[in-house]
C-alpha cells in the first residue's frame, strides 16, 4: 500500500481551455484520465489536492460519505480563500451527514418531477413573452442579458413566492449578484439588499403563509422536531437563488452559442423539437459548466485503489473531465443531440446532487423547443472571436451574446 502523502509530482490545477476551443475543458484532463489516477495538483486557493478525472472515479468520490463538503463548491480555484471558515447554518451545499440530510429532506418535496411539470406552463409562457419582447425590439440584442438571465430569475421568483410588484427589482439585483464583473462596492451593497429582501420575504411568509416554497418550508420545519430558524430559512432562500440563477442562465447562453457553431445539430433540433429532452442532457454533459469541479475533504483515511488518502486531504471531482470520458461517452468531444446521456455528471452525484435539476431541465427543455423554432434565422451579430467567456467564474458561460435574425 502506498502512502499518498509521499506522491511525487504536483501539477498546477488545470484551468486554461485549449486555444480556440472555448467549449472544451483543459487538455491535461485527457492525459490524467488515461495515464494517472489521483493526480496531485496545486490549487490557486493555496492548497494541494487529489484530482479525480475519470467518470468512475468522480462518481465514487462524490458518493463517499467519508468526504466532507464543508468548503464551498470549487473554492479551490479562488485565490487565497480560507477553506476552513465555519459553515453557515442553512447552507445546504456545505453541510454533511445528518445536518445536511435534515435540510435536504425539507427541500426535496419542493422539487419533485410532478411539481416541476406543474411549473412548465409558467416557464413556457415566460419564454414566449421574452421572445415576443425580443422580436418586438428587433436585432441585434444581447441574448444573455435579455433572455438567458431573466428567465431563471423570474422562475425563482415564482418558486419562492416573490410578489409581482417586486420582481423587476429583484431580478435586476440578482443579476448583479451573479455577474462576474460588477464593481466590488456595488456587489457588496446589492448582496446586502438581496439578503434583506429575502429576510423580509421569509418574515412575511411566516406571518401570512401562501402557496409557495418558502411558506411550505416554514410549515414543514414547524412540523418537524427541529424547526428551521429564521437564519436557516434566509440562507436556504439565498442558496436557491444563487445556485439556480446563474447556472441555468449560463447553460442557456452557452448552449445557444455552441448550437450556432454546430448548425447541422441546431437544424435537427429546430426541425424536431421532440429532440429537446435528449439535447438538454447532451449540452449539460458537453458543456459541464461547473467548470472547476467539486471540492471535498477527507474526514478519515481512505483507501483508494492501492493508495491511502489521509484524513484532512483535499480532493477535487473533475465533472467536466468525467463527462468527456470516452469509455462512457464515445466521441465525447462531439455534440450528438440524440445521445441522451442521462447519467452525465453536470449536476454532480451522491448526497449533494443538484436538488434543482428537474427545474433546470424544464427551463432548458422549454428554451430548446421554443427559441430556435420561433427565431429560425437566429445568428451571431458579431464575429465568434469577439465573444468573451467567464474563464475564471465557478459557473462557465458567455459574458454576453449579441445575436440578430432576419426580420
Ligand atoms: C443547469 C443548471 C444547474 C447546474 C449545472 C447545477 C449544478 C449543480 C451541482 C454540480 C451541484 C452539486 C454541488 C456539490 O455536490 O457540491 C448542485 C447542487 C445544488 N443545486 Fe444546482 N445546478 C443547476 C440548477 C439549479 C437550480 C435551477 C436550482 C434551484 C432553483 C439549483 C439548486 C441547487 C441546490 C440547492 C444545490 C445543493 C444541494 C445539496 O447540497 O444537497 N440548481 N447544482
Amino acid at each position: 500500500m502506498t502512502d499518498t502523502s509521499s506522491l511525487p509530482t504536483t501539477r498546477a490545477f488545470p484551468t486554461a481551455r485549449p486555444a480556440g476551443c472555448p467549449f472544451d475543458p483543459a487538455e491535461d484532463y485527457a492525459r490524467f484520465r488515461t495515464e494517472e489516477s489521483l493526480t496531485r495538483v496545486s490549487c490557486p486557493a493555496g492548497i494541494d489536492a487529489y484530482l479525480l478525472s475519470s467518470y468512475d472515479e468522480v462518481r465514487a468520490l462524490l458518493n463517499d460519505p467519508r468526504l466532507s463538503s464543508r468548503a464551498a463548491v470549487s473554492t479551490h480555484v479562488v485565490l487565497d480563500r480560507d477553506l476552513d471558515a465555519p459553515t453557515v447554518p442553512g447552507s445546504i451545499l456545505h453541510l454533511d451527514g445528518p445536518a445536511h440530510a435534515r435540510l435536504r429532506r425539507m427541500l426535496t418535496p419542493e422539487f419533485t418531477v410532478k411539481r416541476m411539470q406543474a411549473l412548465r406552463e409558467y416557464v413556457r409562457g415566460l419564454i414566449d413573452e421574452r421572445i415576443d419582447a425580443i422580436l418586438a425590439k428587433g436585432g441585434p440584442v444581447d441574448l444573455y442579458q435579455e433572455f438567458a438571465l431573466p428567465i431563471p430569475s423570474l422562475v425563482i421568483c415564482e418558486l419562492l413566492g416573490v410578489p409581482y410588484a417586486d420582481r423587476d427589482r429583484f431580478q435586476a439585483q440578482s443579476s448583479i449578484l451573479v455577474s462576474t464583473d460588477a464593481a466590488p462596492e456595488l456587489m457588496a451593497a446589492t448582496s446586502q439588499e438581496v439578503q434583506q429582501y429575502i429576510a423580509g420575504l421569509v418574515m412575511t411568509k411566516m406571518a401570512e403563509p401562501a402557496d409557495d416554497l418558502l411558506s411550505r418550508l416554514i410549515q414543514r420545519g414547524n412540523e418537524s422536531e427541529t424547526p428551521l430558524t429564521l437564519e436557516e430559512l434566509i440562507v436556504l432562500g439565498l442558496s436557491l437563488l444563487v445556485a439556480g440563477h446563474e447556472t441555468t442562465a449560463n447553460m442557456i447562453g452557452l448552449s445557444t452559442l455552441a448550437l450556432l457553431r454546430n448548425p447541422e445539430q441546431l437544424a435537427a433540433l429546430r426541425e424536431d423539437p421532440s429532440l429537446a429532452e435528449s439535447a438538454v442532457e447532451e449540452m449539460l454533459r458537453y458543456l459541464s459548466i461547473v467548470q472547476f469541479g467539486l471540492l471535498r475533504n477527507a474526514t478519515e483515511d481512505i483507501e483508494f485503489g492501492d493508495e491511502t488518502i489521509r484524513a484532512g486531504e483535499w480532493l477535487v471531482a473533475a465533472l467536466a473531465s468525467g463527462n468527456r470520458d470516452e469509455s462512457v461517452f464515445p466521441n465525447a468531444e462531439k455534440i450528438d443531440l440524440r445521445r441522451n446521456p442521462t447519467t452525465h455528471l453536470a449536476f454532480g452525484f451522491g448526497a449533494h446532487q443538484c436538488i434543482g435539476q428537474q427545474l433546470a431541465r424544464v427551463e432548458l427543455q422549454e428554451v430548446f423547443s421554443r427559441l430556435y423554432q420561433r427565431i429560425p434565422t437566429l445568428r451571431l451579430a458579431v464575429p465568434f472571436e469577439e465573444i468573451t467567456f467567464k474563464d475564471n467564474a465557478l459557473a462557465y458561460g458567455v459574458r454576453g451574446l449579441p445575436v440578430t435574425w432576419d426580420a
